[in-house]
């Protein structure tokens, strides 16, 4: 392992208010959302569509990097180019998601697992070789009556930290998600007490197993009230509370913190990760980047609906919200930049 060049790509990914876009959907997942919005559910569906992500004109000013999937790694554009070149030629950082899902925690109801440490050193080895620079790992943790469990938790936490040993010996920088969901009708305060004690149990195991802070990319929650909750706190309220409970369990070794979305509309996240940047940006050890799949996506998804004719209205539309949060990391995102 090259601590140095790790530590280099982990800044390369949160340099220049620049953040990530996760187009790592599994076939599953991707899927799930075609079928929603009526669009056949096949290999050149999914094929196209990541088509039309990754050669988004300009969106290497905005993105440093993209998250792919097994399938979608080895796929090309129509003419034949492999998605990795024309990533190479956007600027864009090839990354790639390593897990191979939440499964059911024995034992442990409405409590999940993420697997996929069997053979995983081989799998990232193959996906160094190809060109990816970094991977992505999800822990999901549900809140819910007498739930989360410490051992869901700890559990979680360890199999996090082993992947990322394992991506920093094969030269891939891991970007660590751990999950805290929104589904529930949990409290923000809840959402907090939650989201710090599996921030905490994360950097235990990330020190235990030695990986080195400088050379990854933690990937939380923003700290939010259940979708259920009858409370909604305001946009600077979250703000205040997500980076209170950043700052109290990450290391300011960590390069940069970029968030996912999590099923926030897209201009809720992008309002949300700027009023963080506004209020505590000169404050803040790490960068506070994005991760985003939904709150980059969907609305491109929604107008392209599988239609060669929609393309150009979709990126524009992915461009769009992609600039966004360029804009939200810098603290100059606005409600006016949203067209009518
Ligand atoms: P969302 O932004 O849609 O939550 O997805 C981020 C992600 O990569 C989930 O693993």
């Amino acid at each position: 392992m090259n601590a140095q060049t790790l530590t280099d790509n982990a800044r390369k990914l949160v340099d220049d208010h620049k953040g990530l876009l996760a187009m790592d959907e599994s076939n599953p997942t991707c899927n799930k959302r075609f079928a929603k919005l009526g669009i056949p559910q096949t290999v050149e569906t999914r094929r196209a569509y990541r088509e039309l992500i990754v050669t988004t004109p300009g969106l290497g000013e905005s993105i440093s990097g993209v998250i792919l999937y097994d399938e979608t790694i080895r796929q090309q554009k129509k003419d034949g180019t492999p998605f990795l070149k024309v990533l190479d030629g956007a600027g864009i950082i090839p990354g790639i998601k390593v897990d191979t899902g939440a499964k059911d925690l024995a034992a442990h109801p409405g409590e999940k697992i993420t697997e996929g440490l069997d053979g995983l050193r081989f799998r990232l080895q193959e996906y160094f070789q190809m060109g990816a620079r970094f991977a992505k790992w999800r822990a999901v943790i549900s809140i819910g009556e007498g739930i989360p469990s410490r051992s869901c938790i700890e559990a979680n936490a360890q199999a996090l930290a082993r992947y990322a040993a394992l991506c920093q010996e094969s030269g891939l920088v891991p970007v660590v998600e751990p999950e805290v969901l929104m589904d529930g009708a949990h409290t923000l305060e809840r959402c907090r007490k939650v989201t710090e004690e599996v921030l905490r149990n994360v950097f235990i195991q990330l020190n235990c197993q030695r990986v080195l802070l400088e050379g990854m990319i933690l990937k939380p929650n923003m700290v939010l009230p259940g979708l259920n909750c009858p409370t909604q706190e305001s946009i600077d309220e979250v703000a205040d509370i997500t980076v209170q409970s950043l700052l109290r369990t990450v290391p300011a070794a960590v390069p940069g913190i970029a968030f996912l979305s999590g099923g926030q509309s897209g201009e809720l996240a992008s309002a949300r990760l700027n009023a963080m940047n506004v209020r505590f940006k000169s404050r803040l050890p790490w960068s506070l980047a994005f991760s985003f799949a939904r709150a980059i996506q969907q609305p491109a998804l929604e107008i392209w609906l599988g239609q060669e004719s929609n393309i150009k209205a979709a990126q524009q539309a992915l461009f769009h919200r992609a600039r966004c949060n360029r804009a939200a990391r810098l603290g100059e995102y606005a409600a006016t930049m949203e067209r009518a």
